[in-house]
């Protein structure tokens, strides 16, 4: 029997709501077909954009969206994606399947898009290949509402007010795809396109750095001394990856006991990263004001058989619930530095939320847990003390348990559980330090196999149930978690 301890004193403060925040780039099929599908489309859409994919997302909340990548970011040239769609420039995405792109979607469909689903825009700038002048002038014509080159083609372009922008990347993986920089050279270019990120009137914009890839602290290191002072926040990128090898990643569907447990082995080192980076960070920025934002995470496997490799495209399994459950529960725990994370991505690419084939959609598991802890967004976060029981497969152990709680503006207790074995029950009592509560009901996600998903035929297969198995008794609250599932409990 695990005991758990409700400790609401000793909580972190705030779940800054853009911890469930989302990604989308111009990769594979997320923004074209995934999102847009053109005014002319039979699928039924909002200048342009799929019916059915926006009242998905408009159920779960999407606090901010991150556009438009990724590496694409760094190969993006703003200007290509104004003005009328069919004088917009026709190119092949180099990075991505060397597909066509004919920036149908630019910054106009993007901010739409925010607006229509009730998303803040996370706009990534482009420092590997644009310029200073190039980024100066996109931030310009986004938010300024004055008299100036920019801000009178956003108006010839048919949008007369500035957009209200909060979020702007300094460049994506400046250590990679977006330059091969050294930090040391990227924190002396940060600073410099950062000096032309203006605020123009009241538009008050967070300045995102690149930050590191996973377990790189040198960069850390490096940016928070040479450039801590002029950003806001600073990202960290890390994917599951169940082999741990880029070449050979491993299935989404097709895995075994084994691949289960080292997928979810692999996704709690994310709390080694952000204890470690966090620590850096707490160095140079004791008072935590910048944010460590998780802007690129979430599983990572072979692309589904016969899909262009270029596209990583991947199913979604159970697995994957556990996946967003464990590390949307560390970022809940760490909220006084985590202010922000966007799995990737929103549509057809890596661990979606959303699949798609021509006219016909799919929620996936993972889209589930988003919507089941939705709950937390902005709620009040809560401690709790527990020793997890070990869950042992061959000579490896990792916890068995992964929780988080918070509570919201109404008083209401959530308590979100992750049962990480693959066939063990975990009977947990928590004390709830607090006799007033006297309702208790929850949501449970599970499948009877470890492979279950939602495919095309069977949309419904992967569904968040009512959970009726807990009891609560003088404070005591009793329940057995099953093994396999994510499951989130309201005490009221
Ligand atoms: O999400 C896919 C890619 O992963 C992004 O474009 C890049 O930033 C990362 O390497």
């Amino acid at each position: 029997m695990v005991q758990v301890t409700v400790r609401p004193q000793a909580g972190k403060g705030t779940i800054n709501k853009n911890i469930y925040g989302h990604f989308s780039e111009h990769l594979g099929r997320c923004i074209y077909e995934g999102i847009w599908v053109g005014h002319d489309s039979p699928i039924p859409n909002t200048e342009g954009m799929r019916n059915d994919v926006l009242e998905a997302l408009r159920e779960l909340k999407v606090p901010v969206l991150r556009w438009p990548g990724g590496c694409f970011a760094d190969e993006y040239h703003w200007q290509d994606g104004i003005g009328p769609a069919e004088q917009r420039p026709r190119m092949i995405n180099t990075h991505w399947g060397g597909v066509v792109e004919n920036n149908h979607f630019g910054t106009h469909e993007f901010f739409r898009l925010c607006e229509l689903i009730g998303a803040e825009p996370y706009v990534n700038g482009n420092l590997g290949s644009g310029t200073v002048h190039e980024m100066q002038q996109w931030v310009e014509y986004m938010t300024f509402d004055g008299e100036s080159p920019m801000a009178n083609l956003r108006r010839a372009n048919g949008k007369e007010e500035p957009w209200k922008l909060s979020y702007f990347g300094v460049g994506n993986e400046n250590w990679g795809c977006g330059g091969n920089m050294r930090p040391e050279y990227y924190a002396d270019e940060y600073r410099r396109y950062a000096t032309y990120v203006r605020n123009y009137g009241d538009n008050k914009i967070t300045k995102i750095a690149c930050g590191p890839n996973s377990h790189d602290y040198e960069w850390t290191e490096v940016l928070m001394r040479n450039a801590g002072r002029y950003m806001d926040a600073l990202t960290l990128h890390y994917y599951t990856l169940p082999t741990g090898d880029w070449k050979s990643k491993g299935s989404a569907l097709d895995f075994g006991v084994t691949e289960w447990f080292t997928t979810l082995r692999r996704t709690l080192e994310m709390e080694e990263l952000i204890v470690k980076h966090s620590a850096i960070m707490d160095k140079y920025d004791p008072e935590k004001r910048v944010g460590l934002y998780v802007d690129e995470w979430g599983t990572w496997y072979d692309v589904e058989p016969g899909t262009n490799p270029g596209f990583l495209y991947q199913q979604n399994t159970i697995r994957d619930a556990l996946v967003a459950g464990i590390n949307l529960n560390l970022f809940n725990n760490h909220c006084d530095r985590v202010t922000m994370a966007n799995i990737a991505q929103l549509v057809n690419v890596l661990q979606a939320m959303i699949l798609t084939e021509g006219d016909q959609i799919v929620l996936t598991p993972t889209y589930h847990v988003f919507e089941m802890f939705k709950v937390h967004q902005d709620a009040q976060h809560v401690a709790l003390d527990f020793t997890s029981p070990d869950y042992t497969y061959g000579a490896e152990k990792i916890p068995q348990l992964s929780l988080s709680a918070s509570t919201d503006g109404t008083g209401a207790l959530h308590i979100s559980i992750c049962n990480l074995h693959h066939e063990s029950d975990a009977p947990v009592v928590i004390d709830l330090a607090d006799d007033s509560r006297s309702t208790v009901s929850g949501t449970i996600l599970a499948h009877d196999s470890l492979q279950g998903h939602n495919s095309f035929e069977q949309p419904d297969a992967v569904l968040p149930q009512p959970f009726a198995g807990a009891a609560l008794d003088s404070g005591k609250l009793s329940l057995t978690v099953p093994a396999a599932s994510v499951l989130v409990v309201k005490l009221q």
